[in-house]
């Protein structure tokens, strides 16, 4: 618990410095812990970054915190014990723990993307002006009368949400009723089941290449390979899935985000569904199809989806409102055949007994009243203005450099740079001015040269300042490439 004195009169570099000695003396910061950033602290603390430089700097001849050059501050173990009664050293534990942990520049990335002072250009989630709080805070008000505080259910998930999503799902031609479907806490979680629940170690998960998976420890934490499989413009390449599936001989599983997909925005054609499809029916390959884009098509509605046109039982459908409404709702759902969800269903009562029930009656009364759908329409339009506002001014200030597609939907601008552009620098010059891109190498090694922009993600105002910074920093690439050449 913190103990910080907020007598007016006690200096500020002490009030900073006490609340760093009591978050280690706590437990809370432990050996080995990376400081948030000298700007968040100034932030955090409302005082100017000399005060934080102070603080850090009597910490750190004191020996509690420790420099890494180029990296950041970090908890030191020397004179642990003198400041806490905690002994173990959780970071050499969690060395061996069964799920790794994140590979360092994503593990950057999460780090920045709540970092309130930076200018998010790459992030998934929606600004919040684009969020429904007024009208979900409606369905709040509405439900709170009814609603009971009640036991454990039956892991599945609110039965009427349930009937809900199966509903909408039959309109868009996904035969399930409510018992085929699983409340889930967000996509990743129905990912994390379906591989605990569904899949042996050792099994092949295809996937599009890039994508989204690459910069999760999912599947891989439980022992999966993934094979990456050639992705170009929404076309995924059968044949060579095909002979992978035949060379490898071992459980298959193929893995999907086939509308507005993450990080290309590419949907895949109604053609090429078929034939992966086709693909599946002759291998017996079950496929996961994670469709959480699909409800924000821009230009035109979105294409059918995979398990509207399968009429075998070859997918497991993964739905979620982390994109459409919030991210902190926690509200997914995996739709398929019964008995998988079942399964599914049990092995959610093994993890955490289901999802908490408050959201999601709330979410239902959302989606009963008809505000989810006002609330579409409107998120479309604005999304659709940020699109257009990202593409002029990526053409006006990036045009020399990139390549790129106008996304028919998503969130998201997949830029392709011309060889003369380090991304790796760019990312990281772009951050020590204070903007978060995503370079495409997290969601493939083969994808050194491309950046995911995110036109959701900020106000118009920071979109415009962060893609003129990005330009600033090229223009001095250029020019630091060029004096080299001749030095
Ligand atoms: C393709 C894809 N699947 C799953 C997720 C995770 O979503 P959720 O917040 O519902 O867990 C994301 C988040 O960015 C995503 O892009």
């Amino acid at each position: 618990m913190a103990r910080t004195n907020n007598n007016e009169n006690f200096p500020q570099y002490l009030r900073v410095m006490t609340h760093i000695q009591d978050k280690i003396r706590d437990g809370e910061w432990t050996y080995g812990k990376k400081l948030p950033s000298q700007r968040a602290l100034a932030e955090e603390f409302n005082v100017n970054r000399t005060t934080i430089v102070h603080a850090l700097e009597e910490l750190k001849a004191s020996g509690i915190l420790e420099s890494k050059p180029g990296s950041g501050t970090y908890v030191s173990n020397q004179n642990w014990s003198d400041i806490s009664n905690q002994v173990i050293d959780w970071d050499t534990i969690s060395q061996y723990s069964f799920h790794a942990g994140s590979p360092r520049t994503i593990r950057k990335i999460n780090d920045l993307e709540t970092d309130a002072t930076m200018i998010q250009l790459g992030k998934g989630e929606l600004h919040s002006s684009l969020f429904p709080t007024k009208t979900f805070r409606e369905s709040i008000a509405n439900v709170s009368e009814s609603f009971h505080l009640s036991g454990y259910d039956d892991g599945k998930g609110d039965f009427h949400l349930r009937e809900v999503l199966s509903f909408r799902l039959q309109e868009q031609g996904i035969h399930y009723s409510s018992s085929s479907i699983l409340i889930v806490s967000g996509a990743l979680q129905a990912l994390q089941l379906i591989s605990m629940g569904l899949l042996q170690q050792g099994t092949y998960v295809y996937l599009e290449q890039p994508s989204y998976i690459y910069s999760l420890q999912v599947f891989r934490s439980l022992g999966m390979h993934l094979k990456g499989i050639p992705y170009v413009s929404g076309e995924l390449d059968v044949r060579y899935l095909e002979n992978q599936i035949r060379a490898n001989k071992k459980p298959s599983m193929l893995y999907l985000n086939p509308t507005f997909q993450n990080p290309t925005t590419k949907t895949m054609s109604w053609k090429n569904k078929q034939e992966v499809l086709t693909l599946a029916n002759a291998y017996q390959l079950p496929i996961i199809e994670d469709d959480i884009y699909r409800d924000i098509w821009l230009d035109r509605e979105a294409e059918p989806s995979l398990a509207s046109m399968d009429d075998g039982d070859h997918v497991l459908r993964i739905g979620s409102f982390s994109k459409t409404v919030a991210p902190s709702l926690r509200i997914g759902w995996i739709a398929g055949p019964e008995d998988v969800i079942q399964k599914l269903g049990d092995l959610r009562m093994q993890t955490d007994y289901g999802s908490s029930a408050l959201p999601q009656i709330a979410m239902h009364d959302f989606l009963v009243s008809g505000k989810y759908d006002e609330h579409l329409s409107f998120l479309r339009k604005q999304v659709l203005k940020r699109r257009d506002f990202m593409v002029q001014l990526v053409s006006l200030h990036l045009g020399d450099w990139v390549e790129w597609e106008v996304p028919e939907g998503g969130m998201f601008l997949w830029l392709t740079f011309s060889s003369d552009v380090n991304v790796k620098k760019l990312f990281t010059e772009a951050i020590r001015r204070g903007v978060l891109i995503n370079p495409g190498y997290i969601y493939s090694p083969y994808n050194n040269q491309n950046v995911r922009l995110s036109y959701v993600s900020s106000s118009f105002q920071k979109i415009e300042a962060g893609i003129i910074i990005l330009r600033e920093i090229i223009k001095a690439m250029e020019r630091s490439n060029y004096r080299s050449c001749f030095s």
